[in-house]
């Protein structure tokens, strides 16, 4: 069951008592407030699924809380329920964002029933969504853009192949899971998925890592030892860093790749090995290549499928669905119960230009998830660098933006803000300052959002 956690408003107690009393029988979590103000506190606060509100109360009103429900961005299932029930009022609160309309005094069954239907509605809606994400994407990644479901389009048709496949992408975009997806959705799946940082191992160990070494090899070598390819055999090996290899590494890594047999550590023969070389870079091998760090003839062996992994920054409309798959599994693996994003924290998140690309937004939901006291993540659990423009501007040149246009972009936003601010929002006055006119203006603030 998902919606049970209910928040009775109203300033008569025996209606309070009474609903509370029916709702705990049926089975609810039940809270109250006894005005519009005391549930709006309680709502900010706490993790309600659905609000059950009078209509005429002390304070705020329930169309008066709807309001400010809506000015914070906060979405929530609230049922009006009124003495006064006439067609007029019961269409304005729906208008407003109520969910549905209830008079009072209905039979409990009644209430019952129409609460039963608005969770219907909602696990319907959360199943249709969840497997729109799933339907969208490949393995554990998720995209809602035009480029990533390119790269997925890549992987399936290439998944069977034993062909090595080059990954290249900023760091966070997603290049060890593309390589697990190649593993898990072709024929090599049921057999080892086994991945090594090339960087992270000491060149003197990376030999015997890779290829293993026989007893005796060297001082500390007591028995034989399986290198990774050999544990890879019949799956795939996924070289991480690939760009870290060292020289004299590459040499005998094209060997393998070509004779398809290795040859552990002091020993005299090879054998065979069937493994899938799947290797990531965030490097740009071929200048790499022409630094003489990289070898030339294994950077055309590994580049026969090369798979560019596009920055967060230029798939924007993945963010939202990220943000959503983040929330809802840092929930589980928290323990907490955080139900969605204000539209002005989303907006901050859609704007800032990720330079750790989807990793730094993981972290940054993590981060939110933590520090949000109510249900919703606002603008203020988000790292103050979403909110300024000092920082997106070179947030977005230390990403290696060059796009002219991007950049001047965020420039103009931030001069067209600050003469408003001077200005006190006098837009004839703020185009004056900013040199550009009238029209210009109100042009340039519809084009970015921040018109009315
Ligand atoms: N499309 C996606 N859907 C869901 N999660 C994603 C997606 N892309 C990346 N992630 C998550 O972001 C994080 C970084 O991804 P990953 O480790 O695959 O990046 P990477 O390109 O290998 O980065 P690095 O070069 O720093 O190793 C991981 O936690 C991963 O689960
Ligand atoms: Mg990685």
């Amino acid at each position: 069951m998902t919606n049970r956690r209910v928040l009775v408003v109203d300033d008569e107690v025996n209606v309070r008592l009474s609903m509370e009393l029916h709702l705990r029988r049926a089975g609810y979590e039940v809270s109250t407030a006894e005005d519009g103000e005391a549930a709006l506190a309680a709502i900010l606060q706490g993790t309600f699924d659905i609000v059950l509100c009078d209509l005429i109360m002390p304070k705020l009103t329930g169309v008066q809380l709807l309001d400010a429900l809506a000015a914070r961005g906060i979405s929530i299932d609230l049922v009006l329920m009124s003495a006064h029930a006439d067609l007029d009022t019961a269409l304005d609160a729906l208008k407003r964002g109520a969910v549905d309309f209830i008079q009072k005094g209905a039979r409990f069954e009644e209430v019952l029933f129409r609460l039963r239907r608005i969770e219907e509605l909602r696990r319907l809606q959360a199943q249709v969504k969840a497997s729109a994400a799933a339907s969208g994407g490949l393995g554990r990644l998720i995209s809602d853009s035009a480029p990533m479901q390119k790269v997925f389009a890549m992987v399936r048709k290439v998944a069977d192949f034993k062909t090595t496949v080059l990954l290249h992408g900023e760091s966070g975009t997603g290049k060890e899971l593309v390589a697990r997806a190649l593993h898990d959705v072709g024929v090599r799946k049921t057999r080892a998925f086994v991945a090594v940082n090339c960087g992270a191992i000491p060149e003197n160990l990376l030999e015997s890592e890779l290829f293993g070494h026989v007893r005796g090899a060297f001082t500390d070598a007591t028995r034989t030892h399986h290198g990774l390819f050999e544990q890879a055999d019949g799956g795939t090996l996924f070289l991480d860093e690939i760009g870290e290899l060292p020289l004299s590494l590459q040499v005998k890594l094209l060997r393998v790749l070509q004779e398809e047999e290795i040859r552990k550590v002091g020993d005299t023969k090879s054998q065979k090995v069937d493994v899938r070389v799947v290797a990531a870079t965030v490097r740009d091998l071929a200048a790499e290549v022409k630094a003489g760090r990289f070898r030339e003839d294994l950077y055309y062996r590994l580049n026969v499928l090369q798979i560019a992994l596009p920055p967060l920054r230029d798939r924007p409309t993945d963010i939202p669905m990220l943000v959503e798959h983040f929330r809802s599994h840092l929930n589980v693996r928290l323990g907490t119960r955080v139900r969605g994003v204000t539209p002005g924290a989303m907006r901050l998140l859609e704007r800032w230009p990720w330079p750790g690309n989807v990793r730094e937004l993981e972290n940054c939901i993590e981060r939110a998830i933590i520090l949000v006291d109510g249900d919703q993540i606002t603008e203020a659990e988000l790292p103050p660098r979403l909110c300024q423009e000092q920082d997106r501007i070179q947030a977005t040149l230390a990403a290696g933006e060059l796009s002219i246009k991007k950049t001047t972009r965020i420039i103009e936003e931030e001069l067209m803000k600050r003469a408003l601010a001077r200005t006190k929002g006098n837009r004839t006055r703020a185009a004056a300052l900013l040199e550009i006119s009238h029209r210009t203006l109100l042009y340039k603030l519809k084009d970015y959002g921040l018109g009315d």
